[in-house]
Order: C-alpha cells, then sequence, then structure tokens
C-alpha cells in the first residue's frame, strides 16, 4: 500500500482534529494538529512578552521555541509539549484562542512552523490538519479535505470541549471568537484559509462522525491502492 498525505483544511471548530485524529488511527498512521503548534508559539509570545511588531523578537524567540507531541497512552491521544513541558491544556484555554490567529499572521512564524511540517511528512503516512496544509504546507498531498458546518453547531461544539474541561464560556463569546478567527485566517495575507481547488467539501453540520470518517478512508483507499 502506498503511504500518503492527508489534508485537513478548514474553519476552526468544525470536528477537524476529531476527523483527523479518527482516520490516523483507522489507518495506522501519524496525526499532527498544526493548530496546536499555532498556539503553542502564541503561549510561549504571551509569557515572554514577545513583541509581534518586532520582527527581530520574534525571529529570537522562535528560535527558542522546541515544539513536540508526545503519546498519552492513558487518554490515548498526542499531546503537545513546548520546550519540554506538555501545555496541552493551557493552549485550549481562550485567551489563546483570542490572540492565536493574529499570532498566526506573523510571516516569520509561518515560515518557521511550515518547515517544521513538510519535515514531519517527509516520509508521508501523515494526516495533518490546519488552515494551509492543502494550499501551502503540501500542496502535493494526495488527497485534500476541506471542512465546515453551521456556526451556530461549531459554537455549541467547542462549548462542550470547554466545558468538559470546567471552563464555562458564555456561547456569545464563542461566536465571537470563531468569527473574529475566520475573519482573520481567511483575509490574512499571507496562505490564507482557502479550499484548494483539488480539496473535497465535507460540510458535517447534518452527518454522524461514523459518516464523516467513512467518507474520508473511502477517499483515502483508492488513493493508497494508486502508483
Ligand atoms: O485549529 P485551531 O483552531 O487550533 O487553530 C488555531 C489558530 O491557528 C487558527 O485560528 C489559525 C491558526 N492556524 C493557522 O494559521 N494555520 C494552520 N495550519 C493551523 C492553525
Amino acid at each position: 500500500m502506498k503511504k500518503i498525505i492527508i489534508a485537513i483544511d478548514g474553519y476552526s471548530a468544525c470536528g477537524k482534529s476529531t476527523t483527523a485524529k479518527l482516520v490516523a488511527n483507522k489507518l495506522g498512521y501519524i496525526y499532527i494538529d498544526t493548530g496546536a503548534m499555532y498556539r503553542a508559539v502564541t503561549l510561549y509570545f504571551l509569557e515572554n512578552y514577545v513583541s509581534l511588531t518586532d520582527p527581530h523578537a520574534v525571529v529570537q524567540a522562535l528560535a527558542n521555541i522546541h515544539i513536540t507531541f508526545i503519546h498519552n497512552p492513558h487518554l490515548q491521544k498526542n499531546e503537545t509539549y513546548l520546550n519540554g513541558l506538555n501545555v496541552e491544556e493551557e493552549i485550549r484555554k481562550m485567551y489563546i484562542s483570542d490572540k492565536v490567529s493574529e499570532v498566526s499572521t506573523i510571516s516569520e512564524v509561518r515560515k518557521c512552523m511550515v518547515e517544521q511540517q513538510q519535515k514531519m511528512g517527509k516520509k508521508r503516512g501523515l494526516v495533518m490538519d490546519g488552515r494551509d496544509i492543502g494550499t501551502c504546507v503540501f500542496p502535493d498531498a494526495e488527497l485534500k479535505i476541506f471542512m465546515t458546518a453551521d456556526m451556530m453547531i461549531r459554537a455549541k461544539r467547542r462549548q462542550e470541549e470547554l466545558l468538559e474541561k470546567d471552563d464555562m464560556v458564555p456561547l456569545d463569546d464563542i461566536i465571537k471568537n470563531l468569527q473574529m478567527r475566520d475573519h482573520i485566517d481567511t483575509t490574512r495575507a499571507q496562505s490564507p484559509l482557502r479550499m484548494a481547488d483539488d480539496a473535497y467539501l465535507l460540510d458535517n453540520t447534518h452527518i454522524t462522525i461514523d459518516e464523516q470518517i467513512d467518507f474520508v478512508i473511502n477517499l483515502a483507499s483508492s488513493r493508497m491502492i494508486q502508483d
């Protein structure tokens, strides 16, 4: 079987990571959550008072940032580590969500993240989710999926995820955050979020997780047997 790259892009809180993780598990592939990488950079910048408007400070800070993913067998998921510290919970908090899109517009940050992501995909056999995977990181990915869903559904799902971590955030705040991020992510100068010409649209407003997984696996299977 040929090892392929599956690129999953789309709007915030559309279920990209849930889909990507399950597809990777089914195929025995590595799963990389690139949003977590931008979130970890944001956490580092905030903790170290890095000026977002000073390219020199940004480049210097990036040189001190080491992001890794380590599998947690108890939770059966990869967790994000920033310079050796588990930051998985911290990077999901609202104060990071409120700043991460702005940090992601910085070209030095994007260049650094994209280089690391391309290295991770050298051996293929990988599912990667984000905003620019099919358009910029792996334009040659064998399968590209672009995910979207109704705003209210997205906001409610995100609220439930935060509640599971005892973080009660009003729905209005979540909707505002998602709208703000959609706007910044789709209008930024460098590799804005857009559907690649050869991507398949997956709107999961009215379908189950199993149906989403089947949709992606069916498309992936046909590509894995191609030469
Ligand atoms: O997937 P997420 O919601 O955790 O991503 C957080 C932010 O990171 C998102 O609003 C935009 C940015 N991002 C990006 O610019 N490019 C990516 N490949 C992934 C995320």
